[in-house]
Parts: C-alpha cells; structure tokens; sequence
C-alpha cells in the first residue's frame, strides 16, 4: 500500500504523460509555451504501462487518471490505455484532456478500454475561449465532448476555472449548458500552480462567490449527507436532481485530510502531492536493472513522506517549481 504518516492511503494514481500542449490558457502557461522535457527524459510507453504495472498490481492502486500538459498529444496513448486496461485487477481508467483531438480519437480510447474524460472548458463564448487558452479552438472541444458522448464515455465531467473580468460572470450559464447536455460541471478554484507565479489570492474567483451566482439561478443542496471522502469535489444536486455540480475548493476549502493521490511526472518523478517541492526519481531505477519489488519500495518511501497539508496558507508557502502542466492536474 502507499500509505503515509497520517495514515492516508493512495490508491489513485495521476500520470501525466506528456507536459506540452496546444492551448495557453493564461492561468497555466505563458503565450510563448515552456521549455519542454527533452524526449530522452520522458518516459516510454513501455516504462509508463511497468510503472502503471506495479502500482496496481503490488501498490493497490485502483483508479488511473491519465494528464498532461495535453494526454491527447501523446502518440502512444491509446496503446497505454490498451495495456492499462488488460492489467489484473483491470484499473478504472480516465483522461483529464482539454479536448482538442478528441473528435478524431474518443471511439478508439473507449474501444481500448478508457472508461471516463474529464473535459476542460471554461467558457461558452467562442471569443473568450479565444482569449482565455490564446487559441481559437472552441469549436474543436464542443466537438470533442460531443465525440465523448457518441463513443459511451460515461460520466463525462467538465473541468472550468473561472478568471475574475475574463469568464467569471457565465457560471450560471455554464451550468445550465451542462443540464442541458447531462455533462457534470465541476468548478475549480483557481490554484498557484502556473508557470508565470502570476498567481494572488485575491484575484481568484472563491468556491464562495461561485456557490452564490450559482444560487442565483438555481436551487442547490448538499448532495446527500455530503461525506466528502476523498472526492475533492463538494457535490451539490440542481433543482433537486439529478443534475448535479461540483465545485473543487482546493484553496478556501482544502481537502488534504482526505486526499488518496500519488503522481507519476512525464519523465518519471513521483510526487506525493501537487504543491510538493520535492519529488522521488524513479526513471534512474526504472532504467537501471532495478525489479518491480524495488521500485514499488521507492514508490512507498515516496508517498510516506507525504506532507499533512498544501501549506497554501502558511505565509512562508512556495510554488513548487514544475508548473502544473508538467505535474497534471
Ligand atoms: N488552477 C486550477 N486549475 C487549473 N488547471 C490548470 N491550471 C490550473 C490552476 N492553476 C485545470 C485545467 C484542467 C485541469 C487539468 O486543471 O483547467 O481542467
Ligand atoms: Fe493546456 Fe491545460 Fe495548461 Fe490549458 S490548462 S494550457 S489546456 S495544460
């Protein structure tokens, strides 16, 4: 098991499989991109389906969620989730993806096994969209989720952070979309995690205030007796059902207590958390002659120095170096 001191058991693991991607949402990247992982860093397909491999099967890892950057660049991905699916016991296997691509792959990641997508769209407004991700691309993710859909990926979740002046006024709008189309609206406050450092407390758009413009349009109540668990997301019933919203207050509301994450970066670091400042090097071992036994006793020595809290609140708090685009989300 990866299991830390305060007792927390990981059992879902994010892998982002690559840290590039083709939009440049301005509360994640600057306009001109990142400096990229060099190709000999990354790891393999063969390296990531082994590491997917032991967290499964020696680990009890159960739920396997696949990132960036953007997952749908990878070359390699519906072959990983091919091979992730025929492992015993059979994970349950997601995407986190911006949708861009999806039209054209959704049918041959559903045939190889991938059971859900979490959709990132922030706006409905095309020329928002425009300059929210710096790419007119809104047309490309409606197709995607509508691709989503047709291919029986189900639940599918939208993931949209709200940017004060920019989408913060269409959160009502957005939810009524999501009704509409039975997709599961999840909001995100907005977290230091960009590579800019552009980040303040006070620009960002609190579950608070979205709870309240939500309200304004809709009745909410607390999905049954909210037993949060591990689930980030606080779930809320629309209208009395069974249309439902989340939203993940992962800055006023932090539900580290709970939290059952491990990561695995694009070139093979695993992290116990996304604002951990220090990672765990498991490429060297992987490409040493290092068997899965050891590397799932690295793998436990990492999430066992896991950190109670994101320290978000501690004045002294740092952003960790790697931006979430080459964490995953
Ligand atoms: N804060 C909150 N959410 C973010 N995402 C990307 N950067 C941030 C941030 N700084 C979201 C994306 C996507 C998911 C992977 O995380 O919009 O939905
Ligand atoms: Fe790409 Fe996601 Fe970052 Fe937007 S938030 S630039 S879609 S990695």
């Amino acid at each position: 098991m990866l299991i830390d001191t305060y007792g927390r058991v990981a059992t879902d693991l994010r892998v982002s499989l690559t840290d590039r991607c083709n939009l440049r949402c301005t509360y994640c990247m600057p306009e001109e991109g990142l400096q990229w992982l060099a190709k000999p860093d990354l790891l393999t397909d063969d390296e990531i389906v082994r590491m997917v491999r032991i967290a499964v099967t020696e680990l009890g890892v159960k739920d396997v969620r696949f990132t960036g950057g953007e997952p749908l660049i990878r070359p390699g991905l519906v072959g990983i989730v091919e091979r992730c699916a025929a492992l015993e016991p059979r994970p349950k296997l997601s995407l986190t993806t911006n949708g861009l691509g999806l039209q054209r792959t959704a049918q041959a990641l559903r045939a190889a096994g991938l059971d859900r997508v979490n959709v990132s769209l922030d706006t409905l407004r095309p020329e928002v969209f425009r300059t929210l991700t710096r790419r007119d691309r809104h047309h490309d993710v409606i197709a995607g989720l509508d691709a989503a859909r047709a291919a029986g990926l189900d639940p599918i979740k939208v993931n949209t952070v709200l940017m004060r002046g920019t989408n913060d006024d269409e959160a009502p709008e957005l939810l009524q979309w999501a009704l509409d189309h039975s997709y599961e609206l999840r909001f995100i406050e907005q977290m230091p995690l960009d590579a800019q450092h552009g980040w303040q407390r006070d620009g960002m758009v609190t579950a608070d205030e979205i709870l309240t413009a939500l309200r304004s349009r809709f009745d909410l109540a607390p999905e049954g007796e909210t037993v949060r668990g591990s689930a980030p997301a606080e779930r809320w019933l629309v209208n009395g059902g069974p249309g439902r919203v989340g939203v993940i207050a992962s800055v006023t509301r932090p539900f580290c207590r709970a939290c059952d994450r491990t990561r695995l970066t694009a070139d093979g670091q695993v992290r116990n958390c996304l604002f951990a400042r220090e990672e765990s090097d498991l490429r060297t071992a992987l490409r040493s002659d290092a068997g899965d036994a050891e590397i799932a006793e690295l793998w436990k020595a990492a999430m066992w120095g896991k950190k109670a809290g994101s320290g978000l609140d501690d004045p002294a708090f740092l952003q960790p170096e790697r931006p979430m685009s080459a964490i995953g989300g």
